[in-house]
């Protein structure tokens, strides 16, 4: 009994401690690197866990990755860009060949350069992507069609819903199997050679890469892809997705930021292709978004 006592009168000492130890860290990355701790974005303070489940979901950040931090001068996000760029391009991704394609490109005066369409998955569904000039802001752009009919769907929906992931030397960290798959056959189909060709003919042009729902998981792997075969300077890349899924886990997340760091995910707050795989632990480290989000509410 005493005993017993003595366990619960140590373990409120030892939560009275930790909260006042969780008050003495100002900072966001402190705060989430203390044990018991968790940082209120709302009041930019650092409270006890216990006091979490009380606290608005938006505004809990338990690890130091999800810490607010500044978007990058050098490109700042814009609604033109998203609009006149990342979407027009993504549209574009649509058209079943060259003809189509360039129809589209026409409204951005880009030159169609070479359309890349394979099946990627066991069901033997096509993957689709094409390759744009873009002189006039002296840009290479890569985009990457959604998934389409409700087949493709579903079995990427049935890969994220089951966390299937793996690894591959293109990019760094886990990545969900259905894009991983799908990417590594796109990028071996052609993108790979042709991004190197038009990179030694345009030595000082950009890489975008653009791309809605699938489309936009893959052109975040493509941007990484990119950058760690040191094809582009990372200051050379930027990306922008709409609807993008989860890509894969926290280390690829970290990985695509240090790659990756103009990059912008579009998302619709009530999509809920934006929420899949589902993040259901704080934390929770395989199933992982990227910066930086541009939230439309
Ligand atoms: C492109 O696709 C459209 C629609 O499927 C078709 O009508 C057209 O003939 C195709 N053009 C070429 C050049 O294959
Ligand atoms: C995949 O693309 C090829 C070439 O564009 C086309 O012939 C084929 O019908 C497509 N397959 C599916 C399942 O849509």
């Amino acid at each position: 009994m005493v005993v017993r006592f003595g366990v619960i009168v140590l373990a409120i000492f030892v939560l009275n401690v930790n909260a006042l130890f969780c008050e003495l860290q100002s900072s966001c990355k402190g705060c989430t690197s203390t044990p018991g701790c968790f940082y209120n974005a709302a009041e930019s303070t650092c409270e006890n866990l216990v006091r979490a489940p009380f606290t608005n979901k938006i505004n809990v950040i338990n690890i130091p990755y999800d810490c607010p931090i500044p978007q990058p001068e050098a490109f700042p996000y814009t609604d033109a860009f998203g609009r006149d760029r990342a979407f027009l391009f993504s549209a574009a991704s649509n058209g079943e060949n060259k003809t189509q394609v360039e129809a589209c490109l026409k409204k951005v005066n880009a030159q169609f350069y070479s359309q890349y369409t394979i099946p990627c998955d066991w069901l033997n569904q096509n993957c689709s992507g094409y390759i744009a000039i873009n002189p006039n802001e002296k840009s290479i752009v890569l985009t990457f069609r959604g998934s389409k009919g409700s087949t493709q769907f579903y079995t990427e929906a049935l890969n994220l819903l089951t966390y299937g992931s793996r690894r591959s030397s293109l990019v760094d960290g886990d990545v969900f199997t259905y894009f991983i798959d799908a990417f590594e056959k796109l990028w071996a189909a052609g993108i790979k050679t042709d991004l190197e060709t038009l990179k030694a003919q345009n030595p000082d042009y950009e890489l975008w890469t653009f791309g809605h729902s699938l489309g936009g998981s893959l052109a975040s792997l493509a941007s990484v892809a990119a950058v760690k075969s040191e094809m582009f300077k990372k200051e050379k890349v930027k990306s922008v997705t709409m609807g993008q899924p989860r890509t894969g886990s926290l280390e690829y997340a970290i990985s695509h930021d240090f790659y990756v760091p103009y990059s912008y995910r579009i998302v619709h707050a009530k999509d809920l292709i934006t929420k899949l795989p589902f993040k259901v632990l704080p934390g929770q480290p395989n199933a992982y978004h990227h910066r930086f989000e541009v939230s439309f509410v």
